[in-house]
Order: structure tokens, then sequence, then C-alpha cells
């Protein structure tokens, strides 16, 4: 089982990626410190994997809160929800909550133990590709305000991440490929052997072959482990995974959480941006062209809707977290492999990114 460590001093914690791991008391065990438990799962994964996670937890006093399933549930009145199952069931100081599902959980749960009490211990099972690859991993945690996606968030780490590989089994086959796109924003932002490496796979990936899945679950979160490593807070570099998110984020606000997959929405993110960097002279037309070959092949969008316009997008893409001083920062591509964040870019180039990037 390959366990990875994101290095952050005294908060650093493993990652563990592999078969057959949700049932094994002696990989969570360790990292609960106290004897009380919450479990934090929706209506879709809990009949599914909360069972099997329970018979890891033997000896330890457990309750779960069942949530709504949908990005559109990732809202501060869910929170609340999580935290009046902790009052009525009496959960201490020294409780630990368990994130058991995809991304949207793992922001929830994160942030509900980032406030309980003023902060108390957390641990993410991650049960999508894309939370696997990127959301549970890193500390950021939030919810969703109706004027902006992930505006109202804290910064705060996991006791541990427990991957299990056999969980994706059951995901849908859109969100597999929602999961997929974070997968390959690691070959274009950073590493360009991955890139290729995807070149060579991505029919492998959709068919879910087990050994792919494991080798790029595993390079991906290298990828991120590295970066938060160096940057935990966003003050330089981590800024780059979100490569993609910007116009992504646009996506998602403008058609209402939910309508795309994060995922989907981040994909035609990242290919309005390579197509920016073309228009820059930053990448090269071949460059851009093997990038959205790449996402078509992997079945995921390369075009923003054509409801939104390029007015409204705009408007949008400026409630950012990235935007610093009134000025809209991006990142940008100088290669595959390489990105950058600039605020430093023709307008009205962008415009002609938008203008040409839709939908018909
Ligand atoms: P999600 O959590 O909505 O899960 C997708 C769907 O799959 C849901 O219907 C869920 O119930 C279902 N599901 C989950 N696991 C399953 C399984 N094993 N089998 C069958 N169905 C399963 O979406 P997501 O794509 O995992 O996460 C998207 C969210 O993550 C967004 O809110 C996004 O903002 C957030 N995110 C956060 C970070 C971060 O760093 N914190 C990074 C990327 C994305
Ligand atoms: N998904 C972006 C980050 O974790 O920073």
């Amino acid at each position: 089982m390959p366990t990875l460590q994101l290095d952050l001093g005294s908060r650093s914690y493993p990652i563990c990626i592999g078969p057959g791991l949700l049932g094994r008391s002696d990989i969570i065990a360790p990292h609960i410190a106290g004897k009380q438990v919450m479990v934090v799962s929706n209506e879709t994964v809990a009949p599914l994997y909360l069972d099997k996670t329970l018979t890891a937890l033997i000896g330890f006093h457990c309750d779960s809160v069942i949530l709504p399933d949908g990005e559109k549930y990732k809202t501060l009145d869910t929170l609340n929800t999580i935290f009046t199952a902790l009052l009525k069931n009496r959960h201490d100081r020294s409780t630990t909550l368990i994130a058991l599902g995809g991304g949207v959980i793992g922001d929830l749960t994160g942030f509900a133990a980032a406030c309980y009490q003023r902060g108390v211990n957390f641990i993410q099972i991650p049960t999508t590709l894309l939370a696997q690859v990127d959301s549970s991993v890193g500390g950021k945690t939030g919810v969703n305000h109706p004027l902006g996606k992930n505006m109202i968030g804290a910064f705060y780490q996991p006791r541990c991440v427990i991957a299990d590989t056999d969980t994706l089994n059951t995901l849908p086959e859109r969100e597999l490929g929602a999961g997929i796109a974070e997968v390959i924003k690691y070959g274009l932002i950073r590493d360009a052997e991955f890139f290729v490496w995807l070149e060579k796979n991505i029919e492998a990936l959709r068919a879910r072959d087990p050994a792919s899945l494991a080798f790029a679950i595993e390079r991906s979160c290298r990828n991120k482990a590295d970066v938060v490593a160096r940057d935990e807070r966003e003050s330089g570099e981590r800024a780059l995974l979100n490569f993609g998110h910007t116009f992504g984020h646009a996506i998602e606000t403008g058609l209402g959480y939910g309508a795309w997959l994060h995922g989907e929405a981040i994909a035609a993110g990242m290919a309005l941006a390579a197509d920016l960097s073309c228009r820059l002279g930053w990448i090269s037309a071949p460059d851009q062209h093997r990038i959205e070959a790449l996402f078509v092949r992997a079945h995921l969008p390369v075009r923003a809707p054509a409801q939104i316009g390029s007015e409204q997008f705009l408007d949008l893409m400026a409630v950012d977290k990235k935007v610093s001083g009134g000025k809209l920062r991006l990142i940008l591509l100088k290669g595959i492999g390489q990105a950058v964040i600039s605020a430093d870019f023709d307008p009205q180039l962008l415009r002609a990114t938008l203008d040409a990037c839709r939908t018909a």
C-alpha cells in the first residue's frame, strides 16, 4: 500500500492509497485521539460504505450524520446540521469527525471540524476520484455562498487521508471523468512527464484499470502534497493548483451549483486558460491542441456554456479569491507542465477567448 506523507511539521499526516482500506482499524484507529467519533456522509455514500467504515471503528463511540447529496447542499445551513448532530449527541472537544464521501462531504466536514468547539480532529475518507486526488489533501475546507463558490472556509488539515481505491468501482462514469480532469491538471501545471503518461493511458483510466488508477492517484497526491508542504496557505505556488478554477467557478456559479460537475467546469476552465495562453503566445498551437485533445478523449468539456454571456462571465470571474487590489489574476501556461500566475495579460485577449470558446 503506497503511503505518502504531507510534510507540515507537527501537523504532518499520511495519505494512504490502495484497495481494501475501509475496514482496516490498524490504519484509522491510530489517528483517533479520544473515544467519540462522528462519521459525516451522505445519502448516496452511506448505504454503500458506512457499515464497512464502522467495522474499523469498533471500540469507539460512533455516531453518524447523513446529509442530502449534492453541491447545492454545500452551505452554512448544512454545516449547522452537523453541529446539531454533534451537540445532540454530546460530542466534546476530543471527538473526531470522519468525512466519508466526495469533495462536498470532505469540504463540509473539514470546515465543521475547524469550527466545532474551536477545532476538533478530523479524518478524510475520500470516495470519489476527485476527492482522492485533490480535495481530501491539503486542508482547504469550506462552503459555498450564493454569490461565490467556496467563499467561506478555513485552512484546516486532517489527521490522515485514507483513499480506498475499491470505492471507485461504484462511482458513476461522469464522476470518474470529473476526477480525471483534476488528474490532468497536475500534468499541465507542473508534471510534463505525467502529462505524456496520461496521453498514453487516458483510455485505461476511463476503463478503471486498477494499476493505471493507482498510479494516477499516487502521482497526483505526490504532486499536491509537494506543493502544499511548500505553501500551505497559498501565498504563492499553491495558487497554481487553481489552474482553470477562475473560469470554472464562473461556470459553476453562473449555471447554478450542481448543473455541471465541478471537475467538468474545471476541465472547460483549463481549456479556456490554455486557449488564452496560446493567444498570448505563451504556448504553441500544437500544445494547445494536445491539451484539448486529451480533455476530449477523457470525454470532458472544452467549451464554456453558451448561456453565460461574455459580460456575465467577466463579472463572475471578478468574484475570485485570486483577485487582488481589484485586479484579476489568472493561472496560465508557459508550456505543458509549466503554470504561472499572472495579471499581465491583455483583457482584449481574455475577451477573445470568452467569445470564441463557447458551445454553439
Ligand atoms: P461530490 O462530493 O458531490 O461527489 C460526487 C457524487 O458522487 C455525489 O453524488 C456523491 O454522493 C457520489 N459519490 C461519492 N462517492 C461515491 C462512490 N464511491 N460511489 C458512488 N457514488 C459516490 O463531488 P466531488 O467531485 O467529489 O467533489 C467536488 C467538490 O470538491 C466541490 O465542492 C469542490 O469545490 C470541492 N473541491 C475541494 C477541493 C479542496 O481542496 N478542498 C479541491 C477540489 C474540489
Ligand atoms: N484544489 C486547490 C488547492 O487545494 O489548493
